[in-house]
């Protein structure tokens, strides 16, 4: 594969979460190669899995009309299959084993070209290891978590804010006529970006990030004087990934086959226990989970993903490789998939949006 100059086969495949505006961007790649450069496009099914695996199917036009709208991914996703570390059952003991050449030679058999990995920060670090191998890669970045760093926005985020902030709204009716604590957790995992847009979006009062740890009092002391003050309920939107001062964010779960095996989920049930327990005001937690992910891209993501996906292609076709699109300050770019993996993008103490909820009252459990 890395012997061929000239680009004629691409290959496509969705790795990590799922996230509204997948099937999008593979929309968009398969259309951009088929009709404008004549090229042909392999849809990898599940990720590297499907590498690994040699599951794979040639895409025509009729397999991608209709799902621009369509959450999820035609393609299927995994979110355990790294080929440096991939888990194969041996003797019956299941062992980690690099299995890149496997991929090499799956690559070769189908003619691939060039192969753009649709994933978040796994998926390019898993596609910087076959690239040592002499694979050739082009990134597009998806995560609801708005994370990865290199890039202004990543598609899928705005679809979550936007579903975040609907949820919101609805507790904001039901805690004001109950006169509660409605504690709502959002996804994001180290990063407070979906907390922070759909905190400030629904005007919540408080709002809790990674990147700022709280102080149990200060927030108790907010919920109490809103209360003294004649406001009979408090909304806190909480990220999944908050913690107070001095402690730990709280696990759900851990995943011993994945790359990436902790899962976060949980503080906002700590949190209404704790609340409730110091204010006396009846509290409420709302986990919103994977809702999150799921559901019809909103047109800012459609259009996001569309064009990610075909500067992808044209990327490619120019002679760029092992790169990640992304946008900064409203421009397509490609920078060095190196300069992505391993990395995370959390929201900056200083963030415009941060000063602004201030302003308008909002509160972020500091004392
Ligand atoms: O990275 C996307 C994300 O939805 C995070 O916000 C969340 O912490 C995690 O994935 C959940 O992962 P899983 O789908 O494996 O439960």
């Amino acid at each position: 594969m890395a012997r061929k100059k000239q680009i004629r086969t691409i290959g496509v495949l969705t790795g990590g979460g799922d996230c509204p505006g997948l099937n999008a961007v593979v929309r968009a790649v398969t259309k951009t190669a088929l009709t404008r450069y004549d090229l042909t496009v392999v849809g990898i099914f599940d990720g590297f899995q499907g590498l690994i695996e040699n599951r794979m199917t040639t895409l025509r036009p009729e397999d991608v009309s209709g799902i621009l709208t369509q959450g999820g991914t035609i393609l299927g996703t995994s979110n355990k299959a790294d080929p440096m570390k991939f888990p194969v059952l041996l003797e019956g003991k299941t062992r980690l084993m690099d299995v890149r050449d496997q991929c090499l030679k799956h690559a070769d058999e189908n003619d691939l070209d060039a192969i753009v990995v649709i994933g978040g920060d796994g998926t390019m670090s898993a596609a910087i290891g076959l690239a040592e191998k002499g694979l050739i890669f082009m990134g597009v970045p998806k995560t609801i978590d708005n994370d990865l760093v290199g890039t202004e926005i990543t598609f899928g985020f705005n679809t979550a804010v936007t579903t975040a902030t609907d949820a919101l709204d609805k507790v904001h009716s039901t805690a004001s006529s109950h006169h509660r604590v409605m504690i709502v957790e959002v996804m994001g995992r180290y990063a407070g970006w979906i907390a922070l847009h759909a905190g400030v979006a629904s005007g919540a009062d408080i709002i809790l990030i990674p990147e700022i740890p709280y102080d149990l009092n200060a927030v108790c002391a907010c919920v109490r004087q809103r209360s003294r003050h004649g406001k009979r309920f408090s909304i806190v939107c909480v990220a999944e990934g908050a913690k107070d001062k001095g402690g730990r964010c709280v696990v759900a779960r851990r995943i011993k086959d994945s790359p990436d095996p902790i899962r976060l989920g949980g503080i906002a049930t700590k949190l209404a226990y704790e609340i409730e327990k110091r204010t006396r005001l009846e509290c409420r937690s709302v986990i919103l989970g994977h809702v999150q992910r799921g559901g019809t891209p909103s047109p800012f993501d459609r259009t996001l993903a569309t064009s990610f996906g075909c500067y992808a292609v044209e990327q490619l076709l120019a002679g760029v490789k092992n790169r990640l699109v992304v946008r900064r300050a409203g421009e397509l770019a490609a920078i060095p998939l190196s300069q992505v993996a391993g990395k995370v993008r959390t929201v900056p103490p200083d963030h415009a949006l941060i000063r602004a909820a201030r302003a308008v009252g909002t509160s972020f459990g500091e004392k």
